[in-house]
Order: C-alpha cells, then structure tokens, then sequence
C-alpha cells in the first residue's frame, strides 16, 4: 500500500524570515492529516524548518546536492551537510537544473548514489520537453533518463527514490498535463521499473506527477491510479494551497 506523498518546491522563493512564518501556518493546517508530506526549500530556509517542523510529520527537503564528498567546488553543499541539519529529502535532476545548471543523467546517478548512502531520500525528476512530446519521443526520453539515472541502484535503494515525473511543458506555465497525460507516463514509469527490477519493487516506488498541480486540479490527477502524489511548485508557497493539494 503506497501513502500518498506531497511534496512542495520552493524552488528560490522565501527568506527564512518568510520559511518560518510559513511553518507556522502549516504546522496547524496539517496537523492530523494521513498524507504525507515534505517541504523542498532554499538551502538557506532548511535548518528553520527543520527546526520548525520538529516533533511533526513533515519532512524538509533540499533541491540539489553535490555528489563529492567535500572538495574544492565552490558553492556546492555536500549530502553529510545536508544530514547534519537533519534533512529527510533531496530533489535531484529537477529539469530548471537540468536546462540551465549542466544536470546530466550522470551526475543524477551520481547525486542518487551518494544519497543513498546517507537517510536522505532522493525525488528524482524526468520529464520531457513539449518538442520530444510533438515528436513522439516522450517514452523514449523518460525511460533514457530512468536507465541512465538509476543505472547501478539496486532493488533495495530503488524502494527509497521518490521518482516525479515532470514534463517540462507544464512546469511554471498553467498548463497542466490532463489526468490522462500523466496517469499514462505514471504508468509507463512503473512498468519500466518492472522491467528494470520486478514487480515487487516497482509496487512500492512512490510515482508523484509535477506541473501545475493546484487546488482545483488535484483531485483529478490523484484520481489517476499510477499518481501516488504532486511535487509543487508554484502552489506550494501558500500554506492554505498546498493544504488544500493535501486535502485532495
Ligand atoms: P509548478 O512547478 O507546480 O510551479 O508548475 C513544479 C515543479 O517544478 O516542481
């Protein structure tokens, strides 16, 4: 039995002035609630949260991670940083890092595989662009970034790695994928991790759909039978919103 599981980015929005104001509200607004749930934030707004959300359900997330160790490469935060600060989750290959930090289904694989040796539980992200989805190469490049990303992730780890399938289309502009759109590559990822690793595991991986999930559209993509969850962007900025996606 897979527990719904939402999941908000703040991509880079709030100070942690603002993170904590939100905790606060949120706190109340959740309590009680069977969902589970997780803040993916700023580096920054992290320890805030964390500090915030003690004693609860929810989860902090981060939004990337180097895959060193610890080294000379500036501005990066290592995964032992991220686990001092009592971090439960980490976005890797959101596709903005993809499209505009140099994110390679390598260095995905590489992030994931450093993660995995720490209790940070890895969201990864795949999704295609609107030209691939009008060319017809949807499938092809979702299950790309599936092989290439996890190649070397054995049974067990995969059962930790949150997968979210983001097209890029739908990302930041309104226009949501129908329930059809994304119940059907939810479905098509899980039969790729059949392939991939078998049934049994397949059945536990929590498949979430991204882009544009609002309030007035949960329901309906939550509705889809291979959908275990939303990862939220712009929606999960405002407490009673995201609330409101929990509540689907
Ligand atoms: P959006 O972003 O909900 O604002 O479309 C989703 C995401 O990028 O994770």
């Amino acid at each position: 039995m897979r527990i719904p599981f939402m999941a908000g980015n703040w991509k880079m929005f709030k100070t942690k002035a603002e993170a904590k104001a939100f905790a606060e509200e949120f706190k109340g607004l959740y309590e009680g609630t069977d969902v589970e749930t997780a803040i993916c934030a700023p580096f920054t707004t992290l320890e805030v949260l964390v500090e915030e959300f003690g004693g609860t359900k929810i989860g902090v997330g981060a939004q990337n991670v180097h895959f060193a160790d610890e080294g000379a490469y500036t501005g990066e935060i290592s995964v032992g940083m991220l686990e001092e600060i009592g971090v439960d989750f980490c976005i890797v290959g959101h596709s903005e890092r993809r499209q505009y930090f140099g994110e390679t289904d390598e260095t995905v694989n590489l992030k994931l595989k450093k993660l995995l040796t720490s209790s940070i539980r890895p969201i990864m992200c795949a999704g295609e662009s609107l030209e691939q989805r009008d060319a017809g190469k949807l499938f092809d490049v979702v299950k790309g970034q599936l092989i290439n990303g996890l190649e070397g992730i054995s049974r067990d780890d995969m059962i930790k790695i949150v997968v979210a399938y983001e097209p890029i289309w739908a990302i930041g502009t309104g226009r949501t994928a129908t329930p059809e759109q994304a119940g059907e590559m939810c479905a098509f990822i899980r039969n790729t991790l059949i392939e991939m690793y078998d049934e049994d595991v397949a059945d536990q991986v929590i498949i979430q759909y991204g882009g544009s999930v609002k309030p007035a559209n949960a329901t309906e993509i939550m509705n889809m039978e291979e959908i275990d969850g939303a990862l939220v962007g712009g929606a999960s900025l405002k407490a009673k919103d995201f609330m409101e996606i929990i509540d689907f």
